[in-house]
Order: structure tokens, then sequence, then C-alpha cells
């Protein structure tokens, strides 16, 4: 339980890679708000947690990272239900791809405000709630080895998650001062709704059958295969206990072997 009595905030949280950090996070002990854009899966996934973890333990909230009323409401909500926030997992994403010369003004600026501008306002909203508290805390960004390097046909999100990454190191030199710990997760390819889209889009732009890509990936994974959302919970449950106290502003690439920095 090495997170006991601790509240935890995970935006993108009602699937995938979100949802497996909220799941393993309540059986660590803590409490743990499930925000997200989609109603629909909110309700989902509360009701498994609650389930799973009990009714006082588990929160649902609809977030717009991408709205900075919605960011400033849920961390009232927050504050109101359980006090205060002592972690935050920045984890709400979205992906899109085409050849530079086709990239479009609206996926750029869908990608950026989502990826970029939602996990900034998210973190600094957050951070003020810490060092007003003055508990200090833990906030986490969810990048990419798409940060890593660049990809021919995803240049929009490759550079969004640059940015993800730069953001983690300026962040996390500038609010350790306070006893916040910013770090991120570097995944590689993982198994998660949002592949079945990644995967779609190179059958289109590649001219491959559906689902060959996904293969593909997973088969060049030094590991051995695809990520799954599991996979990333033991990274995100280090980098949120005392256990990375004095890890400060990295980013931690979990992807099988994928890529070394
Ligand atoms: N799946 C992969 O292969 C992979 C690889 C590297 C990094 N990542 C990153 O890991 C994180 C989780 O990825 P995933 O595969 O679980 O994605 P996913 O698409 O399955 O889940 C993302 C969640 O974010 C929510 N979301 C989207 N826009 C939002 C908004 N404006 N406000 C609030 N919530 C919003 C979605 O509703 C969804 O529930 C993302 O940051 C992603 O970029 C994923």
């Amino acid at each position: 339980m090495k997170l006991s009595e601790k509240v935890a905030v995970v935006t993108g949280g009602a699937r995938g890679i979100g949802l497996a950090i909220a799941q393993r996070y309540l059986a660590e002990g803590a409490k743990v708000v499930v925000a997200d854009i989609d109603e629909a899966s909110i309700e989902d996934a509360v009701e498994r947690l609650k389930n799973e973890a009990g009714d006082e333990v588990v929160m649902g909230v609809r977030l717009d990272v991408c709205d900075r009323a919605s960011i400033d409401g849920l961390v009232k909500a927050v504050i109101q239900r359980f006090d205060g926030i002592d972690i935050l997992v920045n984890n709400a994403a979205v992906f899109d791809m085409a050849p530079v010369l086709e990239v479009t003004e609206q996926s750029y600026d869908k990608q950026f405000n989502v990826n970029v501008k939602g996990t900034f306002f998210m973190l600094q909203t957050v951070a003020q709630a810490m060092v007003e508290r003055g508990q200090g805390g833990k906030i986490i960004n969810m990048a990419s080895q798409a940060g890593r390097r660049g990809e021919a046909l995803v240049s929009m999100y490759c550079a969004s998650k640059a940015a993800v990454i730069s953001l983690t190191q300026s962040c996390g030199l500038d609010l350790i001062k306070h006893g916040i710990n910013v770090n991120g997760i570097a995944p590689g390819v993982v198994d998660t709704p949002m592949w079945k889209e990644v995967d779609a889009l190179f059958a289109r732009y590649e001219n491959r059958p559906l689902g060959e890509k996904k293969r593909l990936v997973g088969e060049a994974v030094p590991y051995g295969r695809m990520g799954h959302p599991e996979d990333h919970t033991g990274a995100a449950v280090f980098l949120a206990s005392s256990d990375s106290d004095y890890v400060v502003a990295q980013t931690l690439n979990v992807d099988g072997g994928n890529w070394m920095s």
C-alpha cells in the first residue's frame, strides 16, 4: 500500500493507460478521481472501480483539459470532496497523423490544445493548489516515445509529446522547491483504444490491411510484444510514491526496450 490515503487525479482516466493506473492506485490505497471528457466511459469506469474498491474512494468528473473553467471546476470539486490533491497523472491526449504536406490547422490545434496546453494548465492549476496546501505533491506527465524522435507521418503528435518532455523538465526544475516532483512516463506502443485509431490511420496512409501495422510494431519491440496498459502502472506508482522523492524532471521510458535515453 504505497499510496495509502493519498488523493490522485487521473486525466483521461476512463480508459486505456489512465484507467489501469486508476485501478492500481486504488489497490495501493489511494482515493482516485477519474477525470475525462467522455461521460459514458467515465460512468463505466467509475462503476467498475467502485465495485473493486468501494464508493467512498472513487470519484468521476467530466473534464475537458482544453477548458480552463473545466480544470478549475475539477480542482475545486476534488478539494471539496477529498480536502486536497497529492498526485496528478496528466494522461489525457489525442492522436492524429498525416503526411506533412497534408497536415491541417484543425489537426494541429486539436493535438496541441489537448496534449500541450491541456497538460500545462492542468499541471499549473493543480500545482497552485498543492503549493497553497503546503504538503508538496507528485505530478506525472504522460509523454511518449513519439516525443523522443520524429516520425514522417506523425509530425504534430511527435512535436506535442516532445513538448510534454520539455515541460516536464522546466516544471520539474521550478516546482521541486515546493516539494512537488514533476516527472514523466514515455510509453512505446500500447494496446489501448488509441492504438486502434492509430492502426486505422496507418492502414489508410501506408495502404495496409487493418491490424497489420499493429502486429508489426508489436513484433519490433525488443521485449517481444506491444505494451499492455498494466505494464505502466508500476512506474506510475513509483513516481507517485515517496520512493521517488529524489527523482526530479525525468521522463522514464516504459516501452519494452524501444528507446534508450
Ligand atoms: N497507446 C499508446 O501506444 C501510447 C503510446 C505512447 C504514449 N501514449 C500516451 O499515453 C496516454 C494514454 O494513452 P491511451 O492509449 O490510454 O489513450 P486513449 O485514447 O485510450 O485514452 C485517452 C483518454 O483521454 C481522454 N481525453 C481525450 N481528450 C480529452 C480532453 N480534452 N479532456 C479530458 N480527457 C480527454 C479520452 O476520452 C480517453 O479516455 C496518452 O497521453 C497517450 O498519448 C499512448
